[in-house]
């Protein structure tokens, strides 16, 4: 069966680009998540239309429609094609100052509109090198608790990304990826999500996808530089579906 790969595309790609990107994709009978700019949703989503590729926004607002000027409602992400939502990306905790509070929103809303939410967690250099990056990621993590069960069960997948690895070139070795999805495993359990998969993310590349693949904890990977090119991705997805 393989194993998961996602490539969160940022704020990267046009129309033209996006659309052939995702259609050689499709051509190819990949199976990978896809998670463009909410621009780009509507030609990606025409491009992946009748093959076995996923759709996934970035992130989406706390709110539902109305006077929130600049944000996008899950209920217009889903009508756009999305099945998938990003929430918690680090870029969105550390760039935008989102907070748990915030997020467990956004998860709320993601699920309210039937978007099946990739809850993205990790720590930061800082918090690394201070001993806490187990404590952190279970901080993270528990905020699911305050979903009913019923909803926590929603979710697609976790990632954990640690801050540093992240466009760093820098990814987190074997043993560490392994140790921390040993860990989120753990916490989820305690929510009963044993069975939720564990993403890992962070400077993930066709060099190094297959030894962070063959770590029995990693259900897959989120791929972020590497998944806007078609070889890379190809590559990266190819270590995937024979790990
Ligand atoms: P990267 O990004 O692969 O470019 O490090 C990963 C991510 O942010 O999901």
């Amino acid at each position: 069966m393989g194993k998961i790969v996602a490539a969160n595309w940022k704020m990267n790609l046009r129309r033209e680009s996006a659309r052939a990107l995702a259609a050689a994709l499709a051509a190819q009978g990949r199976r990978c998540w896809l998670f463009p700019a909410h621009v780009l949703l509507p030609v990606t989503a025409q491009a992946v239309q009748g093959s076995s590729l996923k759709l996934g926004a970035q992130d989406l607002s706390p709110s539902e429609d109305g006077a929130f000027t600049g944000d996008v409602s899950g209920e217009m992400l889903a009508d756009a094609g999305c099945e998938l939502v990003l929430v918690g990306h680090s870029e969105r905790r550390h760039g935008h100052g989102e907070d748990d509070a915030l997020l467990l929103r956004k998860l709320q809303r993601a699920m309210a509109a039937g978007l099946k939410p990739l809850l993205c967690v990790g720590e930061t250099a800082a918090q690394r090198s201070a001993g806490q990056a187990r404590e952190v990621v279970a901080g993270q993590l528990i905020v699911l608790e305050k979903l009913e069960t019923a909803r926590r069960r929603g979710l697609c997948a976790v990632a954990y990304e640690p801050v540093w690895a992240i466009g760093t070139g820098a990814n987190a070795t074997a043993a560490q990826v392994q140790e921390m999805h040993r860990h989120a495993r753990a916490v989820l359990e305690t929510l009963g999500l044993g069975a939720l998969p564990v993403l890992y993310g962070g400077s993930v590349n066709p060099a190094n996808a297959g030894e962070l693949l063959a770590c029995p904890a990693v259900d897959g990977l989120l791929v972020g530089g590497a998944g806007l090119k078609l070889d890379s991705l190809s590559a990266i997805d190819d270590a995937a579906l024979k790990a």
